[in-house]
This record gives structure tokens, C-alpha cells and sequence, in this order.
């Protein structure tokens, strides 16, 4: 296994080429499914998680042809099963993303039941019980989700309880090839659901509402889709925690190929905790603060925090002068980044779903183990600014979401290094 050095306490400069987002690209890649011709995507990042699934679609019957680490094309006419085995599902739990596609596609499919996770149980249900508000009847035999719709899937109203991203995409995605108009309430709004939409739109699938809250998709009744060539929206996560090595070490850093507007949640709080922040139409920089100081988060939906950044900001409220406070509204579970924070002297207190953060704490090196991905992005900030070598065991969660890491953050200027255990 893999593991990470980084010697803290270097100021950082330069800039970072944002690569293409993981959580735009599985939905999409998962949507060639529903494609008769061979789709081209552009931009992907050259992550795992990406890998994972191309891997997951070959196994369906999919031909991939990878022409360069960010291009591959994908031509699933002649799929030749719909089963998501256990082995791919347990990987990467956004392989729950063919289910919708495969279901309006060919009438059946077997997902294995992702299972729960390092951040907390995360249930399905509102998947399933969206694919049998459409028609589909879904039952869960020896651990897969086993559904089948002999007759197609037809439109339907689907009021969603909770927001859910990859929940909507899959509705969206079952929606297009439906029999009959569906409407989504309570639909996700994410920047990744949105280009998942517009997609579609130019695959010739009629969609009203797009990026809000209500969207309405007119059905193909089961014709496939004649997909345009896509280019992957630039990954929001990835330039934020980009942003917080910056942050972390009160040093200047730009970022090339953004879509600012997209970080806006992250970047105003940037500006609240006292940093500069210069705005392009592709481009964005942080400049250091005078003083940072502490604040308040509450993570929830687009266009609001993202739960995908809590983990970096608390090790950023570390840095802070004074309490912060961040408070997880999404997951129950995601703050396992705590105890190796505490690890590296981070004073946090943990009371239900909030963490009470004493910034202006002096860290020191230690070795800590990476839970999850966004987790693991936390403890390669805090250790930025400690002191000493810390060494970060279990990062193949890093490379799931992270392309090139060590290389981007070394032309930053950071003094970092893989080894292997
Ligand atoms: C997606 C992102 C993930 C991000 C999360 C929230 C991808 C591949 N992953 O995950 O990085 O952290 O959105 O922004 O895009 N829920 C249910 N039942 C369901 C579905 C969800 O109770 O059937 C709950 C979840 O447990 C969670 C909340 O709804 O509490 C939101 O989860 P959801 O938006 O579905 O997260 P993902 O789509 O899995």
C-alpha cells in the first residue's frame, strides 16, 4: 500500500490546472448506456474511481477505447449484461449510477446493494422507490438490488424526501429513455446534475427546469440516444481543496480551468476567514490573509457548503484565530478525520453532528491513516502546515479522487514524496 511524506511549514506559490470533475464524470460515463452511437468524453480525470467504472461498463459489454488518459469512447450498443457485480459495487459506490440507465434501457438489472461507508449508512431507498414510482419492480435477493421493468419504465411524479445527487441523475437518466413525462420535485441542483442534463438535452431529450429544484424530462419511449461529444465540467472539489493548501499556508495560489461561479459557497467563506480572492471567467486566485479568522459552517445542498469540503476547512479552522464551529447536516458519519487531526495537536471537540474547532493551533508531525477520500485531503492539508514529516498511511482513497496529487502540489512548491508500505 501506498503511503504519503510531507514535510510541512513551506510556503506555497504558483498555479494548478483544475482537472475534469469525478462526480461529473460518472454520471455521464454511466449515461452512455443509454447511448446507440459511440459517445466521446473529454476531460475525464485520470483517477481510480473513473477507472472503476469504464472497468465496470466493459464488463456489461461495453467497448471502451481509451485514446488518451482524459478521452476515452464509449460504444454500448451491443451490451450483453446488466448485472454490477459485488466485486465493482463495493469499489466505488457511485456504481449505483447504471441502475437507472440500464433499467430504462433494457428493462432489467442487477446492482449489488452498496453497502455503508466510512462517512455514514448511506441508504439507496429513494433510488428504488423512484424506479418503482416509474414502474420497475425491485426486489434485494442475496445482496443485489434486482429489478425489472418487462414493459419499459414509464414517466412519473417523483417528490424526493431528501435532496440526493446521484439519486436524481438516476431518475434523470431512467427518465430519458421512460415512456411519458417525468417530474422531479425536490431534485438535486448540483453543477454535476446539470450537466448530466444538458447532455442529455443534446442527445435530443427534452428537459425543462434545468439547475433548479423541479425539472421535467420528456421521455424517448426506449429509443436510444444519439450522444454530441462531451467535455467534462471542471472538478469544484478538487479546486477547493486547492484553494485550502493555500489557505492552509497563507500563500498565494491560482487556479487555471474553473468555473468560479461553481465555488462560490467555498470562496465567499475564503473571503469571510480573511483571504483575497481575485475572480476570472476560467481562472481564480487566493491571496494571503493578515489575519485568518475563525467561522461557521453548516454543510448542505448546492448552492450551499459542500459536505465534500468540510473535512478541508476543518483542518483549515486549525490555522484560524479563535472557535469555529462546522456543523454536518448530510452524512452522520463524516468526521472521522477527527481523531487524526487530534493526532497531529488539532484542538477539536466533537458534540453530535458539530465540531467545535480552537484554531491558532501549532501542529506537529505524526502518522495518520486516511479514512475516505475527502478526509484524506484534510490531513494532506493539515499536514502542510505542521511541522515536520507526516506521514499519511492508506491513500488510495486520495487516488480515487485526485489526479496527480503529489505532482500538483510539489509544483505549488510543497515538499512531499510516495513511498510504499
Ligand atoms: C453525492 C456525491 C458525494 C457528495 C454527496 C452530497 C457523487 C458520486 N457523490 O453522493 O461526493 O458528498 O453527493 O453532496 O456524486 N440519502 C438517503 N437515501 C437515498 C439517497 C440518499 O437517505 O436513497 C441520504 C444520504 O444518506 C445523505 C443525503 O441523502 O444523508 C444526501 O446523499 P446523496 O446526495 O444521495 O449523496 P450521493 O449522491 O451518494
Amino acid at each position: 500500500m501506498d503511503f504519503l511524506s510531507i514535510t510541512g511549514g513551506e510556503k506555497l506559490q504558483g498555479s494548478v490546472s483544475v482537472s475534469g470533475a469525478k462526480n461529473a464524470a460518472l454520471p455521464l460515463i454511466s449515461a452512455t448506456l443509454l447511448a446507440k452511437n459511440e459517445a466521446c468524453l473529454k476531460n475525464l480525470p485520470d483517477v481510480v474511481d473513473i477507472k472503476t467504472l469504464l472497468s465496470l461498463l466493459e464488463m456489461l459489454g461495453a467497448k471502451v477505447q481509451r485514446i488518451d488518459p482524459h478521452t476515452v469512447k464509449v460504444n454500448s450498443s451491443e451490451i450483453l449484461s446488466t448485472k454490477a457485480t459485488y466485486d465493482i459495487v463495493r469499489k466505488m459506490r457511485a456504481s449505483i449510477l447504471v441502475l437507472g440507465p440500464l433499467l430504462s434501457r433494457f428493462g432489467k438489472c442487477e446492482v449489488s446493494l452498496p453497502g455503508g461507508c466510512a462517512i455514514g449508512a448511506r441508504p439507496v431507498d429513494l433510488h428504488l422507490k423512484a424506479m418503482e414510482k416509474m414502474g420497475a419492480i425491485v426486489e434485494i435477493k442475496g445482496g443485489y438490488i434486482v429489478a425489472n421493468a418487462p414493459k419499459g419504465l414509464k414517466g412519473a411524479t417523483i417528490a424526493f424526501d431528501k435532496i440526493t445527487v446521484t439519486g436524481t441523475e438516476n431518475v434523470v437518466m431512467a427518465a430519458a429513455l421512460a415512456k411519458g413525462v417525468t417530474k422531479i420535485l425536490n431534485a438535486a441542483q448540483e453543477p454535476e446534475v446539470v450537466q448530466l442534463c444538458e447532455v442529455l438535452q443534446a442527445a435530443g431529450v427534452e428537459i425543462k427546469g434545468i439547475g433548479s429544484n423541479e425539472l421535467e424530462i420528456v421521455g424517448q419511449e426506449g429509443e436510444a440516444l444519439e450522444f454530441k461529444e462531451i467535455e467534462v465540467i471542471p472538478d469544484r472539489i478538487e479546486a477547493g481543496t486547492y484553494l485550502c493548501t493555500g489557505a492552509m499556508t497563507n500563500s498565494s495560489i491560482r487556479l487555471e480551468r474553473v468555473i468560479p461561479e461553481h465555488l462560490s459557497a467555498v470562496t465567499q467563506k475564503l473571503e469571510e476567514i480573511g483571504f483575497g480572492m481575485e475572480y476570472g471567467e476560467n481562472h481564480l486566485t487566493l491571496l494571503p490573509a493578515s489575519k485568518r479568522r475563525a467561522f461557521e459552517i453548516i454543510t448542505t445542498e448546492y448552492p450551499g457548503f459542500p459536505t465534500d469540503m468540510q473535512a478541508q476547512f476543518m483542518a483549515l479552522a486549525t490555522q484560524c484565530e479563535g472557535a469555529s464551529i462546522i456543523e454536518e447536516r448530510l452524512f452522520e458519519n463524516r468526521f472521522m478525520h477527527v481523531s487524526e487531526l487530534q493526532r497531529l495537536g488539532a484542538g477539536i471537540h466533537l458534540r453530535g453532528n458539530t465540531a467545535t474547532v480552537n484554531g491558532g493551533t501549532k501542529l506537529l508531525c505524526a502518522d495518520v491513516m486516511a479514512t475516505d477520500l475527502r478526509a484524506s485531503s484534510a490531513l494532506v492539508l493539515a499536514a502542510l502546515a505542521a511541522e515536520g514529516t507526516t506521514n499519511i498511511h492508506r491513500i488510495y482513497h486520495l487516488d480515487r479522487g485526485y489526479e496527480r496529487l503529489e505532482e500538483k502540489l510539489r509544483a505549488l512548491g510543497a515538499v512531499i514524496e510516495r513511498g510504499r508500505e
